[in-house]
């Protein structure tokens, strides 16, 4: 969603507003503005559409020559988009100017009460309130306008503020949407993402909820919402910096397709010592472990689908029920959890609002939560009861592959756990199953290599109107990632079915060369859903089956086969998504669509 950047110091902050700017488009929107003050006065420039348009219109900031600025990203909620909309906002005398990710669930009432003191508003925006509030109670003193305003704005937002009078300083304050602050020689920044300010410095600090951030060229300070001075600690990023950036590749999302057999090597071989596994984030003693009764996984998105298959390895292994929701259900379900459960919130950015408020919930009821989450120092990781990290790196695409990938590892690692402490598997079997694990990296490398053939394949479909996508059991879970793939980038539309289910209404839709995709890697499953694509092929669809290695004869009823290598079924969903999510990939690029941006969507869904 809305991406903020600010800058203090010794350089032409508008170079690096707008460079660091750059490193935020993945996380989606639909025009762009910043504010820089020249020594004199605060400029604004605002434009609508890619980056590109604001590096145009000024000449790559030279016209917007001055060391202190913020830029902004818009992702609109409020407004539609347009110049008018974007940030920047100013105060009415142009003094105060403020950049806002978030949302003011009260902006209305304020916008009201500003009103009836003489306020006019010259945009649709809930952001623009909260500046002419900043005006309102602005007596020379920011930190007491500040302080005032948060009391009175409900919501969520980060906040980078300039004021005219006060032009040595930027303040930053956050509650419920990310901010980061960091520390340079030549200054100090503010950014919503590690990776708009990873060439500058790798010093940071995570504000907190109501902390404000108070930045002078060559100093930092942090304060409560009381304007007490407070101490941060300081975290260094270990990130390469090269992780942020294509590489050579067409885009972010390929990449991060060919960084997967890296990603889930990261993500097992620190938890395994001596053969046993360990997972010493969790915070759990085993027999802690051996006790859980019951799960609970709460996602969105991507993140989700990854629940689902946990709740078929966990149940499988360990026979612990699992429950799986999406969270913005969840944390309005009054959800009944029950005496020994646990919720694990799954969440690549750490960031979304509504894992983050399912957690919340969860702890609230005193159910301890472990969060599976790829954003070191984000919110969700910051508020969990204990941290899983999936080490992806910065994942820069919306479309997720290689964070989704860590995902499912981490939690057969998990379900792998649990069965052992529990005594449902043994140690040949846990050998068995590890070795497994090992060799899921060059599996992925393999099936990477089938590239240019799906492109192909994909190119056949790059007119499609609607594509099915069917399984059972844990191919079911992997049918919904692939869907999922498939219509956020290409725009193509396209649903998951439990092949089972089809009878039930869906098989209607198929006629003479729908493309339906039908998973079939669950040995046990496998004749039910051949049954399935039989029923499909007689109404005239076109079948593609993904199948593991040895099912040859499914070529008698598919019209197309992937093949899959052997592994362990229940860690199947790791080999076979790698094709679906190049399909998707590669239908999109057939359609000339940036399949790094697709419209409407955001990486990082602050906002509920
Ligand atoms: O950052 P999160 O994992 O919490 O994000 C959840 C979903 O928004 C995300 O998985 C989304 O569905 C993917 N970008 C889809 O590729």
């Amino acid at each position: 969603m809305c991406g903020i950047v600010g800058y203090i110091g010794a350089a032409q902050a508008a170079d690096i507003i707008l460079e660091g700017l750059s490193r935020l488009e993945y996380r989606g929107y639909d025009s762009a503005g910043m504010a820089i003050f020249d020594g004199e006065k605060i400029n604004i420039s605002k434009s609508v559409g890619r980056l590109k348009v604001l590096e145009e219109m000024t000449h790559n900031g030279e016209t917007m020559p001055g060391c202190v600025g913020i830029g902004h990203t818009r992702w609109a909620t409020h407004g539609v988009p347009n110049t008018v909309n974007a940030h920047p906002h100013f105060n009415r005398s142009e003094t105060i100017t403020l950049v806002h990710n978030g949302i003011i669930e009260n902006y209305i009432a304020l916008k009201e009460m500003l009103k009836k003191k003489g306020y006019e508003f010259a945009t649709d925006t809930d952001t623009e309130v909260v500046v002419q509030l900043l005006d309102y109670y602005y007596k020379g003193d920011p930190m007491e306008a500040i302080t005032k305003v948060l009391q009175r704005v409900q919501g969520s937002y980060a906040f980078g503020i300039i004021f005219a009078e006060h032009p040595d300083r930027i303040y930053a304050v956050r509650k419920d949407s990310p901010l980061i602050v960091g520390r340079s020689k030549d200054g100090c920044f503010i950014a919503s993402d590690v990776p708009a300010i990873l060439k500058y410095t790798r010093k940071v600090f995570y504000v907190d909820n109501q902390e404000i951030a108070v930045l002078f060229k060559d100093d930092l300070r942090f304060y409560s919402i009381d304007a007490e001075e407070i101490t941060k600690d300081e975290v260094f990023i270990e990130w390469d910096a090269k992780a942020a950036e294509k590489g050579g590749y067409e885009h972010f999302m390929l990449k991060e397709m060919y960084e997967q057999p890296k990603t889930v090597t990261d993500t097992f071989s620190p938890r395994i010592k001596d053969g046993k596994i360990v997972i010493d984030d969790l915070n759990m003693t085993d027999e802690e472990l051996a006790a859980v009764k019951k799960i609970h996984i709460v996602a969105c998105g991507s993140a989700y689908h990854a629940g689902v298959t946990g709740k078929y390895v966990i149940e499988d292994l360990a026979r612990i029920p699992v429950e799986v929701d999406l969270a913005s259900e969840f944390r309005y379900r009054n959800p009944i959890l029950e005496e020994g459960a646990m919720v694990i919130v799954i969440s690549q950015s750490g960031e979304t609002a509504d894992t983050l408020a399912a957690l919340r919930e969860s702890k609230e009821k005193g159910f301890r939560v472990l969060g599976i989450v790829n954003v070191v120092g984000s919110s969700i990781a910051r508020e969990a009861d204990s941290v899983m990290y999936t080490w992806a790196g910065p994942e820069i695409a919306v479309a997720t592959t290689k964070a989704y990938s860590a995902q499912l590892v981490a939690l057969y690692l998990l379900a792998m756990k649990m069965a052992y402490v529990k005594g449902k598997i043994d140690d040949v079997e846990l050998d068995s199953m590890i070795e497994d694990l090992k060799c899921i990296p060059s599996q992925i490398e393999l099936l990477l290599g089938n590239e240019k053939r799906i492109q192909r394949f994909a190119n056949r479909y790059v007119g499609a109107k609607d594509i099915f996508f069917i399984g059972r059991g844990i191919d079911y879970s992997i049918a919904l990632e692939g869907s999922l793939k498939l219509k956020e980038i290409s725009y193509v539309h396209s649903e998951a079915y439990a092949a089972g289910e089809l009878k039930h209404g869906t098989i209607s839709l198929i006629e003479k060369g729908t493309l339906v995709t039908a998973i079939a890697t669950q040995p046990q499953l496998y004749a039910k859903t051949v049954s399935n694509i039989v029923e499909v092929k007689s109404r005239g669809a076109f079948v593609l089956a993904v199948t593991t290695e040895g099912n040859d004869e499914i070529e008698k009823n598919a019209d197309y086969v992937i093949y899959i290598p052997q592994t362990n079924p229940l860690f199947m969903n790791s080999l076979a998504i790698i094709p679906l999510q190049m399909f998707g990939y590669y239908v999109s690029v057939g359609k000339g669509y940036d399949a790094d941006h697709p419209r409407n969507l955001a990486k990082s869904v602050t906002v509920e």
